[in-house]
């Protein structure tokens, strides 16, 4: 199977589960039920759920037991770029090629479809608690990622540094490894948690180079990108004054510290034993991606 065959493979994995989730859900009111949804539905990469079914193989865990880890993440993701739109935040009108959240449903409404699927990602993650002790410390590890010392701390930061002109490394860093590489660590570490711990420090290093790569990807795209492939409005972060990779190194030296994380994923993976074929692949997807 060649990198796009097996991506394609998980993905229909990650959108059985999406779809059936959708299927089930009878929130009362309709607007709740339509918005819980509409995000959700439009798509997206999955890149955390198939991150986490690749390195899941790579591991040789059962995929069967991933697949609520899988759709939590995805629903914690899901909430993070509805709330992250808002007018309050980074007031984007386009997400995942269509209006955002807010444009269709009103600004309340967005506030209320993020908290939903947050809160539904938190209940799936207790039902599964109560399979054992390695899926107490899974589910644990995701609230951690996705809370207060994780992504929402990237978040808080990366508002505080809007059109704050003390541009430094560390301050980036910061931003980067809370706001997008915990999300990524998630889907790299539970399938270790659930097999006793196996390459979980490899895994961490590797989620968080990995979620560097995809941040920092993410800002070149946000100059040089084309909005009918990446979904969302191009130009913003400097419009915004946003501090981000590229106005901190610049785009050519961006691009050269992209390839340099690259190359580090690649290093760590050397490091776990196994088929690292489509991880290897996966890392140059998320460097060349074009959205
Ligand atoms: C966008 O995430 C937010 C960032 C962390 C940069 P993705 O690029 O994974 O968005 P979707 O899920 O494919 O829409
Ligand atoms: C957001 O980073 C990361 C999240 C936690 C959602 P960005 O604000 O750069 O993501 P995009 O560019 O809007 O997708
Ligand atoms: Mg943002
Ligand atoms: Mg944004
Ligand atoms: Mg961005």
């Amino acid at each position: 199977m060649d990198f796009q065959e097996k991506y394609n493979s998980y993905l229909n994995s990650v959108e059985q589960s999406v779809g059936a989730f959708c299927d089930r859900l009878n929130c009362k009111p309709e607007i709740l039920n339509e918005s819980l949804k509409y995000t959700l539905k439009l798509g997206g990469k999955r890149f955390r759920p198939v991150l986490m079914y690749a390195v899941g193989e790579l591991l040789g865990v059962d995929l069967k037991k991933l697949e609520n880890f899988a759709l939590a993440i995805e629903l914690i993701h899901t909430y993070s770029l509805i709330h992250d739109d808002l007018p309050a935040l980074d007031n984007d009108d386009f997400r995942r090629g269509k209006p955002s959240s807010h444009k269709v449903f009103g600004e309340a409404n967005a506030i209320l479809a993020g908290d939903g699927l947050l809160n539904t990602a938190y209940s799936i993650l207790l039902r599964e608690c109560k399979k054992g002790g390695e899926y107490i410390c899974a589910s644990e590890q995701i609230c951690d990622c996705a809370g207060v010392y994780g992504m929402i701390a990237g978040q808080s930061a990366d508002l505080k540094y809007e059109n704050e002109r003390n541009y430094n490394e560390k301050a980036l860093n910061f931003i980067h490894l809370n706001k997008t590489s915990k999300m990524i660590v998630a889907p790299c570490v539970v399938p270790s948690i659930l097999c006793g711990g196996k390459y979980y420090p490899e895994l961490k290093a590797f989620g968080e180079n990995l979620g560097l790569l995809f941040q920092f990807t993410d800002d070149i795209l946000d100059v040089e990108g084309q909005f009918d492939l990446l979904g969302k409005s191009i130009g913003k972060d400097e419009n915004d004054g946003k501090f981000t990779s590229v106005n901190l190194y610049g785009l050519d030296n961006c691009k050269l510290r992209a390839d340099l994380l690259a190359e580090k994923c690649s290093a760590i993976l050397e490091g776990i034993e196994g088929d690292r074929q489509f991880l290897s692949k996966l890392v140059r997807f998320v460097r060349d991606r074009n959205k």
